[in-house]
């Protein structure tokens, strides 16, 4: 994907690849990355408030949002939609299971979850 774009600190990066690369280049940097984003979560409420940053009140509409792209994915990749056969998913960095709960678990038959928190 080329998409120029800035980081929090508004530096520019012609690429994702090259933010990553900057971020992440090295063993170290890459260690310092991983430990600062525990850090962030560690200090974050587990609550629906705080997997989205103090937007809470978005969740239904993200939940919408999120159930539409994947009625398009589902249609698009499987036949009938999937409906005739053995879904699985994993909800890859799932915080408190906000959306396996509210999504995933209504059109998969299995649903796995893992996080850091
Ligand atoms: C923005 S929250 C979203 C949580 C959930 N997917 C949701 O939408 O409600 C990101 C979650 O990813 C988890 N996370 C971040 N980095 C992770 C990692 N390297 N391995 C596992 N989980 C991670 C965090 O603990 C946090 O709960």
């Amino acid at each position: 994907m080329e998409a120029a774009g800035t980081d929090s600190d508004g530096r520019e990066f012609k690429s994702p690849q090259e933010m990553w690369r900057d971020q992440t280049g090295d063993d170290n940097k890459k260690t310092l990355w991983y430990r600062e984003g525990v850090a962030y979560w560690e200090g974050v409420e587990a609550s629906v408030d705080g997997v989205l940053g103090g937007f809470g009140q978005v969740n239904d509409a993200d939940i919408k949002g999120s159930e539409a792209f994947l009625n398009t994915l589902l249609h698009e990749r499987l036949g009938d939609a999937g409906r005739n056969q053995h879904l699985v998913a994993l909800d890859c960095g799932s915080g408190i299971g906000r959306i396996t709960k509210n999504l995933l678990i209504r059109y998969f038959n299995e649903v796995s979850s893992f996080s850091s928190f």
